[in-house]
């Protein structure tokens, strides 16, 4: 018998070649390779950290196997019929074919309820995690905390409904903060989903898949995190030019730590006086603040090595200029912020942009895009635009629409009065 050797087309020589060369690559164990083989990056949907994320990626996980389960029955067939059926030889190929058949009732019944079972198999769980993932279980919902997040062109505003602060103004509101979000670990946290411009989305991967952000539609979500912890959250829908850089942080705290942040974010805005500073310190100077790198987590390597104790460095106050951090007030005054930021206690009381009534205690500014280190505050202020495009602090800040159409300067801020404003809002913890 004689086989008919088929000649191996360049495509698939190629294809050979590139997954060598990728596997070779993914065996050096580089840093990089090892992560993208693992997926294990700060927004890692797999290495689940809460309840929810973990049904979640149950039900993916039974998926995954169903389906190649699927995948490796059907190919294994259709490999044999390819090898045993094949044209052996040349007469062969030009024969009459094989008598045609016209069904068999038994294995055509025997595939429908081989289908059915199998999706039986995904159906149960699916159903089951689409009641667990909807609201938090009946059991735990006592224990339950809401929040209220909030989308924005392009940043997060969190509200403590259940913690209500005292305004200067008379009344009470509840707590607000910005881009991040502080929550008790081991404690079931509905978010109510709302939007003040477009369709966003709300995602932290490792806690909780996403659910979107929508005009009129009052959607919610709810986690758990299983342990104190750091945690990465994004947009998830498309939502402008800004849209791949709103993100927000997911901060777990055991619960006394909580208790303790809870107390210090409802007290008004702190004021840094010459009794309570540290006179000594000298000005900072930002040589450097017009290097722009852009990275997308722009995290110093210290930091992203151990972002939670980063976070809680920030909650103290550090070493600080009085004299300095007066001028900053002012400034934020004088060129106009205090008209879009709210510095409860002092003069802000604008709601366009984020709360920074304690933005010296977050671990980072424009939405979760720059590591909050006065060097990197005092880039962002230098140039909004360059890490957010689009943005309202600079469109509508920096410069104003005139009549027709054009962007004119509004306002200009020098190196001195950066220096003094990021003193000031560092000074906010
Ligand atoms: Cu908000 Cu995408």
């Amino acid at each position: 018998m004689t086989r008919t050797r088929f000649a191996q087309p360049k495509v698939s020589r190629f294809a050979t070649a590139f997954l060598a060369g990728l596997s070779l690559l993914s065996m050096t164990g580089c840093a990089w390779t090892s992560k993208i083989f693992t997926l294990s990056g700060p927004q890692s949907t797999m290495l689940t950290e809460g309840p929810v994320a973990k049904a979640q990626w149950g039900l993916f996980m039974v998926t995954v196997y169903v389906t190649t389960f699927i995948f490796i029955v059907v190919g294994a067939v259709l490999a044999y019929a390819q090898i045993k059926f094949r044209a052996k030889d040349a007469n062969a190929e030009k024969s009459e074919p094989p008598p045609q058949g016209h069904g068999n009732p038994m294995i055509e019944i025997g595939l429908i309820a081989a289908s059915v079972a199998l999706l039986v198999i995904i159906a149960v769980p699916t159903v089951r995690d689409i009641w667990y993932t909807h609201d938090v279980p009946e059991a735990e919902k006592a224990d339950a905390i809401d929040i209220t997040a909030t989308g924005y062109q392009w940043w997060f505003k969190f509200e403590y409904p259940s913690e209500m602060v005292k305004l200067p103004t008379g009344g009470e509101a509840p707590l607000v903060t910005g881009n991040e979000l502080v929550v008790p670990a081991g404690r079931p946290i509905r978010v109510h989903l709302r939007t003040i411009d477009v369709i966003h989305s709300f995602w932290i991967p490792k806690l909780a898949g996403k659910v979107d952000m929508m005009p009129n539609r009052a959607n919610f979500l709810w986690f758990k995190a299983d342990r104190p912890g750091y945690f990465y959250g994004q947009c998830a829908e498309y939502c402008g030019e800004s849209h791949a850089i709103m993100k927000f942080r997911v901060i777990a705290l055991a619960q006394a730590d909580y208790d303790k942040w809870l107390a210090n974010q409802k007290q008004p805005a702190r004021t840094v006086t010459a009794q309570t500073a540290s006179a000594e310190i000298p000005r900072i100077q930002f040589a450097n603040y017009k290097v722009n790198d852009g990275r997308a987590l722009a995290g110093s390597p210290e930091f992203d090595a151990n972002p939670f104790a980063g976070w809680q460095k920030l909650q103290e106050p550090g070493a600080e200029n009085a004299a300095l951090i007066a001028t900053g007030r002012k400034l934020f005054q004088e060129k106009t912020c205090v008209s879009c930021h709210t510095v409860r206690g002092h003069e802000g009381i604008g709601i366009t942009g984020p709360d920074l009534t304690r933005v010296g205690s977050r671990s980072t500014i424009a939405a979760g895009v720059l590591e909050n280190t006065p060097e990197r505050l005092a880039q962002w202020l230098h140039d909004p635009a360059h890490f957010k495009p689009g943005n309202k602090m600079y469109f509508g800040g920096y410069v104003v629409q005139s009549p027709d159409g054009s962007w004119k300067p509004n306002f200009t801020l020098n190196d001195t009065e950066i220096d003094a404003l990021v003193a000031y809002l560092h000074s906010l913890k």
